[in-house]
């Protein structure tokens, strides 16, 4: 028998003559009792839907089911099939539906196609920003033992699928036909990395084994299940402090701006050991003062006084908005570049382009003259506490990344924290719109080497 290499639809056509009740029993199985006990609505997103198959058994079940894949000739087999529910092609990945909408995202047999790693996240991003806060995600995927083994409807006991390193082609002989298939190759740890990295909690992980009283002729299944299935819980937004302990390695820090020491003493707290640096004299007295054992200094000629590539992080908060013109801001990211390691992480807090249009909690910019900014501009603001104006610049989010990139900067994460009812704080606007952006950045060399980073790439010409 000659062997072919197939498609994806080939694949996928392939995967809906699979008997529900023999080669893919496993993939099912278990799966009603994991949904009674972790889903707790009914709307249903069926992620990579194929034919309809796994739409059809969500469906079964109960759930409202919507479904999107890649293909177009795979969605038009799902309409085909199931004509009352709305099955979608993705457009450049996105997912046509609001954000929070599904309790339930299912994706049965889907991630070991997408590779490389930034695609599995910013697919499992994009299925993420549609879960519901707490919603669940149900992800069947390859166990990653099962690439040795022969199963009753694949065999991957290939001499090339010995040694695979993550991110690797497995190739797979689907039994029954002459062709065979090739999966990305990702471990466990990865799963685990990207679902934790896109803000889901792995509630558990199943592994179907075959047992007597399925009455099938199991090969290995009983010893080694073919499939690995999460369940992964959607996190509840995370915080401020959650950004700098989810990106940053080492715990040497600078706070560039320090003021008077509270944002040093937030760091401090973190457990950061924390030198501060600012433009005034007085500030650093008064952050000495506060702060007796740590290390606060004068920059003289904005030069920070420390040794390159010297700190994991470099964090910087509100204080970007107080410089100006651009090549002083220029001159300034490039200096906290310096003393940053290969792999350290900067985090600037700024103010968002709408925190100069809105009323906040402690400050409030709706004046005229702050209409129709353009960059570079001073923004007016008047401190609620204390009746004075203050005068940013005005820089926008492309200023940002276009800065932070010539500096050699890759922007990972653009954080805007919106205020929450569990605040208990008497929030203005800051439940809608945030007045904050937190950027997170890493040297440009670390992302091409290790080529797994994350989100958010605008192109700035
Ligand atoms: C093996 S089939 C499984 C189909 C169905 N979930 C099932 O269990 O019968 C995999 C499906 O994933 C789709 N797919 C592959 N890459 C995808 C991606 N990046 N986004 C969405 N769907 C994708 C393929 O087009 C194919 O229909």
């Amino acid at each position: 028998m000659s062997i072919h290499g197939c498609s994806h639809d080939e694949y996928s056509k392939l995967f809906s003559q699979l008997r529900l009740n023999e080669e893919r029993y496993l993939d099912f199985r278990d799966v009603p009792d994991l949904l009674q006990k972790y889903v707790k609505g009914r709307v249903a997103l069926d992620y990579g839907c194929g034919t309809g198959i796994s739409a059809a058994f969500l469906k079964d079940l109960g759930f409202l089911v919507d479904g999107v894949d890649i293909s177009e000739s795979m969605v038009n087999l799902a309409r085909q099939a199931m004509p009352e529910n709305n099955f979608q092609v993705l457009q450049e990945g996105k997912i046509p539906a609001e954000d929070v909408h599904y309790d339930l995202v299912f994706c049965n047999w889907v991630l070991p196609e997408i590779g490389p790693k930034h695609e599995l996240f910013s697919t499992l991003s994009e299925i993420t920003r549609v879960l519901k806060e707490h919603g669940i995600l149900i992800a069947v995927v390859a166990n990653e033992a099962s690439y040795q083994k022969d199963y009753i409807f694949k065999n991957s006991e290939f001499e090339e699928n010995k040694n695979l390193k993550s991110g690797d082609r497995v190739k797979i002989l689907v039994k029954n036909s002459n062709f065979f298939f090739r999966d990305y190759f990702w471990t466990d740890k990865d799963y685990q990395e990207v679902l934790s990295k896109v803000g889901l909690d792995v509630v558990v992980v199943h592994h179907p084994l075959g047992k007597d009283d399925d009455g099938i002729a199991w090969i290995n299944e009983k010893e080694v299940s073919p499939d690995t299935i999460y369940v992964a819980q959607k996190k509840k937004k995370e915080k401020e402090t959650y950004t700098i302990q989810k990106y940053v390695k080492g715990k040497v820090a600078l706070d560039y701006g320090c003021g008077t020491g509270i944002s040093a003493a937030f760091l401090k707290e973190l457990g950061f050991l924390v030198d501060g640096v600012d433009i005034s004299e007085s500030m650093v007295n008064l952050a000495q003062q506060a702060m007796p054992k740590n290390n606060f200094q004068v920059l003289q000629e904005g030069k920070i006084p420390a040794e390159d590539k010297h700190y994991d992080l470099v964090f910087s908060s509100w204080v970007l908005p107080e410089i100006g013109p651009k090549d002083k801001l220029v001159s300034t990211l490039l200096e906290m570049t310096r003393v940053l390691k290969e792999d350290g992480i900067l985090i600037v807090v700024v103010g968002s382009e709408a925190s100069y249009t809105k009323e906040w909690i402690h400050a409030n910019a709706e004046f005229e003259e702050n209409k129709n900014l353009k960059s570079g501009d001073r923004a007016k603001i008047l401190a609620k506490s204390s009746n004075f104006f203050w005068r940013d610049y005005f820089w926008t989010d492309k200023d940002y990344r276009e800065v932070l990139s010539k500096v050699g900067l890759d922007v990972v994460v653009v954080h805007h924290p919106l205020g929450t009812d569990d605040d208990g704080i008497a929030w203005i606007n800051e439940k809608v719109v945030s007045p904050d952006s937190i950027y997170v950045a890493q040297k440009k060399n670390k992302k091409e080497k290790e080529g797994d980073t994350i989100q958010v790439k605008t192109e700035i010409k």
